[in-house]
């Protein structure tokens, strides 16, 4: 990659949402955001600011949250990425997705992709332990709604029923 001039068309094979994917002809200068959204037809991440502000663009990347809109679409040749619409099972919601329609969690809801996604990992990394932190670890999402009270307790609800489905 580090030859690649912006002028440049790329092919890319990425796994997204648990599908082997292969993209020709890419213009190089494309953001993953762009590349899922425009190019693969996934429109679950959202661009909000595409400066890396509000994290409504926010996708798993080898399972680590990443804000698409920042990240070159080159640069995840090879990779695994899951974004909002690969988190259900079939018509079986994500226990994320469930929490956050269980407790309101959303107004206009344009954000709300970017929080669930962000949610999931901030729950897997363990960052629940209270509301303070729950706060801490999903502040590069923002919600002009200020669904925020709401949002960390549907954090709470489904950080509990994952703990509920782990022996202890
Ligand atoms: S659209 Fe990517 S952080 Fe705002
Ligand atoms: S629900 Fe509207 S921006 Fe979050």
């Amino acid at each position: 990659m580090s030859d690649l001039k912006f002028t440049d068309r790329i092919d890319l094979r990425l796994r997204i949402n648990d599908i082997d994917t292969h993209l020709e002809a890419i213009d190089a200068r494309t953001s993953l955001l762009d590349l899922l959204r425009e190019h693969v037809g996934l429109t679950g991440a959202k661009k909000g600011c595409n400066h890396g502000e509000c994290g409504a663009c926010t996708v798993l990347l080898d399972g680590r949250r990443v804000n698409g809109c920042l990240v070159l679409a080159a640069a995840v040749d090879g990779r695994e990425v899951v974004t909002v619409e690969g988190l259900s099972d079939g018509e079986q919601l994500h226990p994320v997705q469930r929490a956050f329609i269980d407790c309101d969690a959303f107004q206009c809801g344009f954000c709300t992709p970017g929080q669930v996604i962000s949610a999931v990992a901030c729950i897997a990394e363990g960052h629940t332990t209270d509301e303070h932190e729950i706060r801490e670890w999903m502040s590069g999402n923002i919600c002009r709604c200020s669904s925020y009270p709401q949002i960390v307790e549907a954090v709470q609800a489904a950080a509990a029923s994952e703990n509920e489905r782990i022996p202890s």
